[in-house]
């Protein structure tokens, strides 16, 4: 049995996205958290450059948050959320709706991304049908697009490896995506070519017609896949075509919702409204698990038809509205208010794209991405072993203290929203002199 030296057994934990059997060898392990640190278990601080998953925007330990969840769950722990309801619930929601992006202020909630993009891809097949557009059953995502594990999020999203093994659903297509480093690199924000990819949209219309399709779905920044910008006017333009072909926009924000940006959600940052966003993570500030869909009223009030006892939507989670994590929502809320979290990226932004730009000459650069406090450092692949050599960049880093994300061999970086300059200037000089040691 392996162990550790505080002796806890690894053997059991099946662990998620993660070599089990190298990790088991040699364990990374985290204990505790606070501010911008992480503490692993031989007691070094690890600043988080990554925001955790991506989701600790109002950074660790929050006490305001803890403290809400601790009363809820003496207080109320769970209530059902099917036929009955609790107060918590519909206040954060009306919470969320007060930040949403105009007019998307009808809010369902689920327990993570992945149920929040199912949720939202079959309220869109629902709402097509409640108005008598029944023939609209096709879906379309994109490649390199991450929308989470579950069967509808794998099957529009583009990652290959998340989708080999596991057969997906019938009808789905996908655009393009819109990384093309012949035309764009070293970019600070959206980049200059590659708006006319959006119209891929338009050729699945003219290849299936519009009468088939009944929504897409994009990340406006794709996230995991190493942060790829949209180009400049991409969104705006699936947008116009999504809207000439009665196709349902969704944007899924799990990563980019609660501030990534600069603004609250993407579709603000970049004026452009969806039909639908999916968010989690920085909803509650990773602190609970919790999603959460919002829709725009044509949407909801399309589907709030027929006879006042039927239900309307056949959709739910025993844990969608869960009284500990709508606490943990509503006071990671208030945080993200207080301290003016939502625009801090914004107030940043320049000098995270200054210093990360600084490591253009370093040496394995292949591309640097960065907006919002959002970056990817793509580093050229070993020629005989690709994604290894950002893996030992990730390790170094977690050993030199610093916690960052590998995909393959980009460099992800989210670190939550209260960083500081210093902190900023340390990420980057640790990723220098990692670089300059590393094969
Ligand atoms: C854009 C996007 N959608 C969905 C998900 C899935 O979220 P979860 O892991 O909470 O299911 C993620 C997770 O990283 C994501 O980045």
């Amino acid at each position: 049995m392996k162990t550790l030296t505080n002796s806890v057994a690894l053997d059991a934990y099946w662990m998620p996205f993660t070599p089990n059997r190298k990790f088991k060898a040699a364990p990374r392990m985290l204990v505790e958290a606070s501010g911008m640190y992480y503490r692993s278990d031989d007691g070094r601080d690890i600043l988080d450059g990554s925001a955790g998953l991506w989701c600790v925007n109002a950074g660790h330990g929050r006490k305001e948050i803890a403290s809400a969840v601790a009363a809820q769950l003496e207080g109320l722990d769970y209530a059902p959320s099917f036929q009955l309801g609790h107060p918590l619930a519909f206040r954060f929601a009306e919470r969320l709706a007060e930040i949403a992006p105009p007019g998307l202020d009808r809010i369902f909630f689920t327990g993570s991304g992945s149920e929040s993009v199912d949720t939202a891809l079959k309220i869109a097949l629902a709402y097509q049908r409640a108005i008598g557009q029944g023939t609209r059953t096709r879906l379309v995502g994109r490649e390199r697009g991450y929308h989470g594990v579950g069967f509808g999020g794998i099957s529009v999203g583009g990652l290959v490896n998340n989708r080999r093994a596991f057969s997906t659903l019938h009808g789905v297509d996908h655009m393009r995506h819109t990384h093309d480093p012949s035309r764009n690199l070293f970019c600070k924000g959206p980049p200059e070519h590659g708006a006319e990819l959006a119209d891929d949209l338009e050729r699945l219309v003219q290849l299936h017609g519009a009468e088939t399709i009944a929504a897409v779905i994009v990340e406006p920044v794709a996230g995991s896949t190493g942060v790829l910008l949209p180009p400049q006017g991409y969104l705006k333009r699936l947008r116009e075509i999504a809207t000439r072909h009665g196709i349902l926009l969704i944007f899924d924000e799990v990563i980019t919702g609660f501030g990534r940006l600069g603004s609250p959600f993407a579709a603000q940052h970049f004026d452009v409204a969806p039909d639908i966003m999916t968010t989690a993570k920085g909803l509650t500030n990773g602190a609970m698990p919790m999603g959460a869909v919002f829709t725009s009223r044509h949407v909801h009030d399309a589907l709030m038809q027929g006879p006042e006892a039927a239900i309307e939507l056949f959709h739910g989670y025993t844990y969608s509205g869960h009284p500990a994590a709508c606490a943990a929502g509503l006071a990671s809320l208030d945080v993200y208010q207080r301290e003016g979290l939502f625009t801090r990226a914004a107030e940043l932004e320049e000098h995270w794209q200054r210093n990360l730009l600084s490591l253009q000459n370093a040496p394995h650069i292949a591309d640097i991405r960065a907006m919002g406090l959002v970056a990817a450092i793509e580093l050229s692949p070993r020629p005989d072993d690709p994604g290894s050599r950002g893996f030992d960049v990730f390790v170094d880093c977690f050993e030199k203290g610093l916690l960052v994300r590998a995909n393959g061999d980009t460099i992800a970086l989210s670190p939550p929203l209260i960083i500081d300059r210093d902190q900023i200037d340390r990420i980057t000089q640790t990723l220098f002199d990692i670089l300059r040691k590393t094969r």
